[in-house]
């Protein structure tokens, strides 16, 4: 599978399409998930050459991260790149904890449940109020010399906390919630992550499912929550413009949406979920989209509002 990026300034290598799991194991987030179909997503995946694995201890307290340890204790663990995430206490009503001991805990917990002895990427997922974000990272850091990870993330940072985590240089990638509908990031954080050579993953990509076309202005009620009833029209008719260039292709709404990503130079990689293997198979399909640099940006257009 081409599209290959290097992560930070470290040696870790993947491709810019991989897998997010909160819907492997992640009973606490979506209810009646079922166990196998997320260890057919996560099989899917791997056999389609996914190198990328997104999870948390925060999807299904654990329960994710040991789906995956057991599948991928059938493929060859040095071409799969885990990243994972911790810095919920789970004796304190799962809040955010960074203390150096409970991070280097949190790792050794994941390092457990995946059943591997390494971490690719491992993201603080949620900033703490009390710890000082350069010494969490520095924790991390001497994880990172002892072999345990490899490459050290942040995840939900405002981008002064980033500045503050990355005093001595040492984060290697951000993951964030960003979408063609929620594009913050593009200008709170991506030219400070271009210039200190950070890595930058979206979450969300797909809105959730809304960005695959799947919905119709009848669904509004499932949206109301996070968009108003003209933000969701203008969301529809932006995809309207995405289904005539995804049609061009003789691909799918999604998978245009994905290749989008895919091409934005500014994106280390996009990890959208999936519910079970049937989407998986789908969104693979992404990377052998090639857009048009015209295509591209008329994408970009079309959700400019959101910018
Ligand atoms: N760092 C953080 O704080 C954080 C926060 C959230 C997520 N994440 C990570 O980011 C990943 C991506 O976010 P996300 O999964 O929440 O949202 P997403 O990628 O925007 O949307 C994924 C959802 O869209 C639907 N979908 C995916 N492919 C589809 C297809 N081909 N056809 C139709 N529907 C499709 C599925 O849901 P339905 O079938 O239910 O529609 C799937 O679960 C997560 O899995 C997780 O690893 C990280």
């Amino acid at each position: 599978m081409a599209k290959e990026v290097t992560i930070g300034k470290t040696d870790v290598k993947t491709t810019k399409l991989g897998l997010g799991t909160n819907k492997v194991g992640g009973h606490n987030l979506f209810p009646g998930l079922k166990d196998e179909d997320g260890y057919a997503l996560v099989k899917e995946a791997l056999d389609a050459g996914v190198v990328l694995i997104d999870t948390a201890y925060m999807y299904g307290e654990g329960r994710s991260e040991e789906i995956i340890g057991d599948v991928i204790q059938d493929y060859d663990r040095s071409k799969i790149v885990i990243a994972t995430k911790g810095a919920q206490d789970a004796s304190n009503g799962n809040k955010p904890n960074n203390s150096p001991a409970f991070l280097k805990q949190a790792v050794e917990d994941s390092l457990k449940r995946l059943k591997t002895d390494y971490i690719d990427i491992f993201y603080i997922h949620f900033p703490d109020e009390a710890t000082p974000k350069d010494e969490a990272v520095a924790a991390l850091n001497e994880l990172k010399e002892a072999g345990k990870i490899r490459a050290i993330g942040v995840s939900n940072f405002s981008l002064e906390q980033i500045k503050e985590a990355n005093k001595n240089n040492q984060v290697d990638i951000v993951e964030d919630h960003y979408s063609l509908v929620y594009r913050g990031a593009e200008k709170d954080e991506w030219a400070y992550l271009k210039e200190n050579q950070i890595s930058f993953v979206p979450y969300f990509p797909l809105a959730s499912g809304l960005l695959t076309g799947k919905y119709t202005k009848d669904d509004y009620a499932k949206f109301e929550k996070q968009y108003s009833q003209d933000q969701f029209t203008t969301i529809l008719s932006a995809l309207d413009k995405v289904k005539t260039i995804a049609a061009g292709h003789g691909v799918t709404v999604a998978q245009t949406i994905l290749a989008w990503y895919i091409k934005n130079p500014a994106i280390g990689a996009v990890i959208p979920g999936a519910r079970n293997a049937d989407q998986v198979k789908a969104n693979v399909q992404a990377l052998a989209v090639d857009l048009t640099q015209a295509e591209y940006e008329q994408i970009d257009q079309a959700f400019v509002v959101f910018k």
